[in-house]
C-alpha cells in the first residue's frame, strides 16, 4: 500500500472513530439534558457512569494506538500515524457533535476536555489547534515520498515542545489545580472563566516546533548525497566563456522612439539587478553552501562571473541608447537584504526565481526590440540564464529535492506562488518597457508560466531518474549541462 492510501486509511478509522465518540457524548448528554457542558453542576454524580467514561477514555487512546501500531512500520512513522489519527478523531468529534447536537456554537464554547488526573477545561478552539498540529506533523512524517527516508526533529525541538506541552496542559488544569484542595465536589462544581490565551499561544508555538522543524529540513533521499557534477558544470562555464560574441554597439539605434525612454529606464534597472549588485552569495551562511567543495566555490564563481557579464552587456546597451549607469534603487537594497538575512536556501530560492522570470522578460524583449545588438544580448543572457537554471535543478536534485510526493507538493505549490510573486514585482516595474515595444501582460505571463512548469516537470523528471537508478544499486550522479530543452540557440549577431 502507498503511504498516500495508508493515510486515507488511517483517517477513515479516525473519522470513523470519532462518530462513534460523538453519538455516545450525544446520547450521554441528551439523557443528562446538558448538551451544553458549560453549565451550573457541569459534573454531576451519576453511579457508574464517571467509572466507564474514564474506561472509555482510556480504550480511546488504546484503540488509536494500535492503528498507529498497525499502519507504520518503525517506531517513529507508528507514532506519526497515531497523532494522525488522534487530530483527525478530535477534530471529527466536534465537527460531529456540530451536526448532531448543534453544539459547539463556536470555537470559544468551553468544553470539558479530559477527566484525568483533574479535569481540563478550555475552549473548543485550543484542542482544535492541537489536533490540527498533530495531523500536519504526522502528515509530514509518513508522506515523504517514494525512496525517502523520513525527516525527524532534534532532541532540542523535542524539548522545548514537551515544554509547551506542560504548558498547555497547566493553562487546561489551571482552575481544577486552584480549587482541587477543597475537594472533589468543587472541581465536580467548578466553572472556568478565564482561558489564559497567552499563555497558551505561547505553549503552541512551542508545540509547533516539530511541525516547523520539519517544514525548513525536508526528508532525506533514499538515495546517497552528491554534489552536482563539477567537472561538466565547470567545462560548461569555460565554453561559454570562450564563446562570448560582443554585440555591435555602434550599429544605430533602431528601438521605436516612443518605447525608447520605458527600454532605457528597464535596462537601466536591470543592468543593476542583473549582475550589478555583489558578484557572489551574500546569505550570512553563504559559506556553508558555497565551501561544501572546492569545485563547488568554482562554479559558484563562474555562475557570478557571467552574472557580472550580464551587468556589463545592459550597461553597454545603456551607454548606447543615453541612459545612465545606476547603483542603487530601493528594491534592490530590499532584494540584497532579503537575500543576506533569510539564508542560503531562500538566497538560492530567489536567485533561481529571478533567473526564471528575467527569462520571460529577456525573451518579450528579444522578440520585440527590433534593436540588432539588443537582440544579440538578449540571446547571450539567454542562453547563460538557461545554463543557471540547469545548474539550480542539478543542484536541488543533488540536495535530495523532488516536487513528488506530499511535501513535494507543498515545495511546488510555494515555489508556484513565489515565482508568480516575483513575475508580479518585474511586471510592475518593466511593463511600460514591454507594452511599449509590442509585448502584452498575457504574452509575459505565458513565458512565466512556462518557465515554472519547464523547471518543476524537469526537476521531477531528474528526481525520478536518481531514485530509479539507485533502486537498481547502479548510482550514478545526475545533472550537469543538461540543456537540450532550455538552451536557445544563439541568434545571428
Ligand atoms: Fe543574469
Ligand atoms: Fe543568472
Amino acid at each position: 500500500m502507498t503511504s498516500r492510501n495508508r493515510w486515507l486509511v488511517v483517517v477513515i478509522f479516525a473519522l470513523a472513530m470519532a462518530w462513534v465518540e460523538s453519538a455516545v457524548v450525544f446520547y450521554l448528554r441528551t439523557m443528562l439534558n446538558r448538551i451544553d457542558p458549560y453549565q451550573p453542576y457541569p459534573l454531576p454524580l451519576l453511579h457508574g457512569f464517571g467509572e466507564a467514561e474514564l474506561v472509555r477514555e482510556l480504550a480511546t487512546l488504546i484503540m488509536l494506538t494500535a492503528v498507529g501500531w498497525l499502519a507504520g512500520t518503525s517506531v517513529r512513522t507508528r507514532f506519526a500515524y497515531f497523532v494522525i489519527a488522534f487530530g483527525m478523531w478530535d477534530l471529527g468529534y466536534y465537527a460531529f457533535l456540530k451536526v448532531l447536537t448543534g453544539w459547539p456554537h463556536s470555537l470559544l464554547d468551553w468544553d470539558i476536555l479530559f477527566l484525568l488526573p483533574l479535569p481540563w477545561w478550555g475552549p473548543v478552539l485550543a484542542p482544535a489547534l492541537i489536533a490540527t498540529l498533530m495531523i500536519l506533523f504526522g502528515t509530514l512524517v509518513t508522506q515523504t515520498g517514494p525512496g525517502r527516508v523520513p525527516a525527524w526533529p532534534r532532541r532540542t525541538v523535542w524539548c522545548l515542545c514537551a515544554v509547551g506541552a506542560l504548558l498547555a496542559l497547566y493553562v487546561f488544569m489551571a482552575d481544577a489545580l486552584r480549587v482541587a484542595p477543597q475537594g472533589a465536589k468543587a472541581l465536580r462544581h467548578l466553572l472556568p472563566e478565564l482561558f489564559d490565551w497567552p499563555l497558551f499561544l505561547l505553549a503552541i508555538g512551542l508545540m509547533a516546533l516539530p511541525v516547523l522543524a520539519l517544514l525548513r529540513q525536508p526528508s532525506e533521499s533514499g538515495t546517497p548525497p552528491a554534489e552536482p557534477d563539477a567537472r561538466r558544470w565547470l567545462d560548461h562555464f569555460e565554453r561559454n566563456r570562450a564563446n562570448r560574441p560582443e554585440p555591435d554597439w555602434t550599429a544605430p539605434v533602431t528601438v521605436r522612439p516612443g518605447a525608447l525612454p520605458a527600454v532605457i529606464r528597464s535596462l537601466e534597472q536591470f543592468q543593476l539587478g542583473d549582475g550589478g549588485g555583489p558578484a557572489s552569495l551574500i546569505a550570512i551562511n553563504a559559506d556553508g553552501f558555497r565551501n561544501r567543495t572546492p569545485e563547488l566555490r568554482a562554479i559558484v564563481n563562474h555562475w557570478f562571473r557571467e552574472e557580472a557579464g550580464h551587468a556589463r552587456l545592459l550597461a553597454c546597451a545603456v551607454d548606447r541608447l543615453g541612459g545612465q549607469r545606476i547603483d542603487s534603487h530601493w528594491s534592490f537594497t530590499a532584494f540584497c537584504l532579503c537575500r543576506k538575512w533569510l539564508g542560503v536556501r531562500f538566497e538560492l530560492q530567489i536567485l533561481t526565481l529571478t533567473e526564471l522570470v528575467s527569462t520571460a522578460y529577456y525573451r518579450v524583449l528579444q522578440r520585440h526590440v527590433g534593436d540588432t545588438p539588443i537582440v544579440a544580448m538578449c540571446g547571450l543572457i539567454l542562453r547563460d540564464e538557461a545554463g543557471h537554471v540547469a545548474f539550480h535543478r542539478n543542484r536541488l536534485v543533488s540536495e535530495g529535492c523532488s516536487p513528488r510526493g506530499f511535501l513535494g507538493e507543498l515545495w511546488r505549490t510555494q515555489f508556484w506562488v513565489c515565482g508568480h510573486i516575483a513575475a508580479t514585482v518585474l511586471w510592475i516595474s518593466h511593463r511600460a518597457c514591454l507594452t511599449g515595444i509590442g509585448g502584452s501582460r498575457v504574452e509575459y505571463y505565458q513565458e512565466v508560466r512556462r518557465e515554472l512548469r519547464r523547471f518543476v516537470g524537469a526537476l521531477a523528471a531528474d528526481a525520478q531518474k536518481r531514485i530509479i537508478r539507485s533502486g537498481r544499486g547502479v548510482w550514478q550522479r545526475d545533472g550537469g549541462p543538461d540543456l537540450v530543452n532550455e538552451r536557445k540557440p544563439m541568434p545571428t549577431v
